[in-house]
């Protein structure tokens, strides 16, 4: 008997990030947005705790204790007084290491699927709060949709969406380390007063309305100027998105990959096809927003 889960990228459509707190984290006004890229995550009962991987990238992915899968499965196993005695095998899909949260996504999938098999009883509350001390972005993964994040990201506040939005990503040839970006964004901001960060209202009106135009309008990531400057090209992806009609070019929560705003999915199509054969990036994907959260298939 095996359960598997499916669980769904995000980008991040507001990224305000505050000064550094005295534990290392920032305080965030995050508004995620998940996209219908997705992780498949499956448990099957086994004699001790291990983890595989297939898909793109997935060799840069650990299999140690160190995957948020398997922290996962621990951390559910040490609450109910069990062996966290499973095979979790992560078939995926969202890009490795590239700000779409795609370490969380296996982190709540592998949580859910282990609690579907071992029948704990968990209530929502409680698996919420499994998933915040696992990452700061592992609640939205399993409740997907649309959300602000407050503090570090993981209080969450759900989001009305008007309508379906569609996107483009372009994933770049390496990844970047979300420490790297934050340590990278407290340099450049030294000596200046970050302010504290705020949802902005017309986002979420331009959300709730389903309002594209709107929507590209208001988007921001303030991580933006730290991904750029460790991975400068990703400023020719950027332009490259625009040049082709995107309503809105930004960097994907941490980056490296780069998300843009189409009016239709026919301009979708269109941005996707000038991405890559533009040779600015290593691949390219087209994606619809909102998507559901983390669910048992
Ligand atoms: O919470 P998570 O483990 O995903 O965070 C990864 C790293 O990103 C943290 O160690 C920290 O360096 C940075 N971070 C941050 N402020 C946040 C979230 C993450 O500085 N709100």
């Amino acid at each position: 008997m095996s359960v598997t889960v499916r669980v769904p990228a995000k980008v991040n459509v507001q990224l305000g990030v505050g000064p550094a707190r005295p534990d290392g984290f920032h305080d965030l006004a995050n508004v995620f947005l998940a996209v219908g890229l997705y992780d498949e995550i499956t448990v099957t009962p086994a004699d001790a705790l291990r983890v595989t991987c297939d898909g793109p990238g997935a060799d840069q992915v650990p299999l140690d204790r160190t995957n948020l899968a398997a922290r996962a499965a621990l951390a559910l196993a040490e609450r109910y007084g069990r062996e966290p005695d499973v095979h979790i095998h992560i078939d995926k899909d969202i890009p490795v290491a590239g700000g779409m949260a795609g370490g969380s996504a296996d982190g709540a999938g592998a949580l859910l699927a282990c609690d579907a098999l071992w029948g704990t009883g968990a209530s929502r509350d409680e698996l919420l709060a499994i998933c915040a001390e696992l990452g700061s972005d592992v609640p939205f993964s399993l409740v997907g949709g649309a959300a602000l994040g407050t503090g570090r990201g993981e209080k969450l506040t759900g989001l009305a969406v008007g309508a379906t939005f569609h996107w483009v990503f372009a994933m770049a040839g390496r990844g970047l380390s979300t420490p790297a970006v934050f340590r990278e964004f407290d340099r450049l901001a030294e000596g200046a007063d970050v302010p504290d960060p705020v949802a902005s209202q017309d986002l979420l009106d331009a959300l709730a309305a389903g309002d594209a135009g709107a929507l590209a309008v208001a988007v921001s990531n303030d991580l933006q100027p730290a991904a750029l400057s460790l991975h400068p090209e990703l400023a020719d992806t950027l332009a490259a998105g625009r040049a082709a009609g995107a309503l809105a070019a930004l960097v994907s929560g941490s980056g490296p990959t780069t998300a843009f705003l189409a009016g239709d999915a026919d301009e979708a199509a269109v941005i996707a096809g000038v991405l890559r054969a533009s040779g600015t990036c290593a691949s390219v994907r087209v994606a619809e927003a909102p998507a559901a959260g983390a669910t048992v298939v």
